[in-house]
């Protein structure tokens, strides 16, 4: 028997192509969401299913305690891309990925003669769902009373104005998503975060940000915070770099930790590393060729058909590159449309309380956008919408 944590639909899938999943009658199923921004390339992509298979054969993992090949690999080609050098250390989520940001935090705020130990976030963030990164996560319904006592000194803040307005000599760390993933479709404001990325630097203070959902090109770029033109000191990363094999990472640009500070069993093993190895070099290979760019406007466009073609339904379209939202005028709609959308067989998601949510494959094809966007169409013409 499975735990009662997962509100889970009457619907699952044997098999995926691309940005196609069949359910159990083989009935095709357009994904716009691929396992929330985790399918980068899509399913059963033929070099990422080979390179698995591959290093199947070869070998699954050893303890972190001997030299792992294709992590140092994994990590050089994310300095790469980055165009800066950072320390990095693998994890096997997006929670992990940020509790090794805060510990870093934390540590980092130790060495000073007044301890700092804050560390803030922003309203309508999400962090994860470890009892840190929960408390950590700018939404109140997140922190429940079952699962008090929480972490102390973790703070969040309704503007960007009012986290720099409560920096103190305690405050170690701020962490921001650029792009709230969870909390509606948001990308924050460009001058805002130069603005708080220049606080923080002159007050000694690092500035985090989570691209576990924005990061990895879901954006445009192979990191959002690159698109704002910022140099966070540490970035974390989950979801699209393993492109379905389960990993994150934390990228710090200084060395905080000592021997025996931090680990993990599986984290960074020669599974997960060699798939986020041939994953990187997929996606890179889109960006370069500049079809990512293509697809993010055939996406962008298609969204915007919908807002033109439905006033009634949307107030906008909202996102950046791959991560992009519509967001409704009426937030009852948004049950309705998502389980209408998938019995017309197109896999959207929610976010927020009135955000429709798309996180396609970065290499979705024209057919497959053409394909769900009538199914959608089909959809938001139910009369049952108000
Ligand atoms: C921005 C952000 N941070 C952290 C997480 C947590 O990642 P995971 O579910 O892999 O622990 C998520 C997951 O949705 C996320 O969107």
């Amino acid at each position: 028997m499975l735990m009662q944590n997962y509100a889970r639909v009457n619907l699952g899938f044997k098999k995926g192509k691309g940005a196609v999943l069949w359910d159990f009658d083989d009935k095709d199923y357009i994904d716009f969401g691929s396992g929330i921004g985790v399918c980068s390339l899509g399913h059963s992509h033929k070099k990422l299913a080979k390179t698995i298979s591959k290093q199947a054969h070869t070998l699954l993992h050893t303890s972190n305690i001997y030299q792992i090949k294709p992590q140092e690999k994994l990590s050089d080609k994310m300095c790469e891309l980055l165009r800066e050098p950072y320390y990095v250390f693998f994890a096997n989520s997006g929670a992990e990925a940020n509790e090794c940001a805060i510990k870093l935090a934390r540590k980092y705020g130790n060495s000073f003669k007044e301890k700092k130990y804050e560390i803030f976030s922003l309203a309508n963030s999400f962090h994860g769902r470890t009892i840190a990164t929960l408390k950590l996560t700018g939404q109140e319904k997140f922190h429940p009373n079952d699962f008090a006592p929480y972490p102390e000194a973790f703070k969040f803040f309704g503007s960007i104005d009012e986290i720099i307005a409560n920096l103190s000599d305690k405050t170690a760390a701020v962490m921001v998503e650029l792009v709230q993933g969870e909390g509606g479709i948001n990308p924050l404001d460009k001058a805002d975060i130069q603005k708080l990325a220049k606080v923080l630097k002159e007050k000694k203070i690092l500035f985090i940000t989570d691209e576990v959902q924005c990061g990895v090109y879901r954006t445009g770029e192979f990191v959002t915070s690159q698109i704002y033109g910022v140099s966070p000191d540490i970035i974390t990363f989950a979801k699209g770099l393993g492109g379905g094999v389960a990993m994150g990472a934390c990228a710090s640009k200084e060395d905080i930790f000592k021997f025996g500070d931090h680990g993990s069993t599986f984290g960074g093993n020669f599974l997960a590393t060699t798939a986020g190895i041939c994953v990187l070099d997929e996606l890179e290979k889109l960006k370069v060729d500049g079809k990512l760019d293509e697809t993010i406007s055939e996406f962008e466009a298609m969204l915007d058909s919908l807002v033109e073609r439905f006033p009634n339904l949307f107030v906008k379209r909202v996102g950046l590159g791959l991560m992009q939202g519509l967001v409704l005028k009426n937030p009852e709609n948004l049950g309705k449309i998502f389980t209408k959308a998938m019995e017309n067989r197109v896999l959207i998601l929610k976010s927020g309380k009135d955000t429709l949510r798309f996180l396609p494959p970065l290499n979705i094809t024209k057919k497959e956008i053409k394909k769900g966007y009538k199914r959608l169409l089909k959809t938001l013409k139910d009369k049952e919408l108000a």
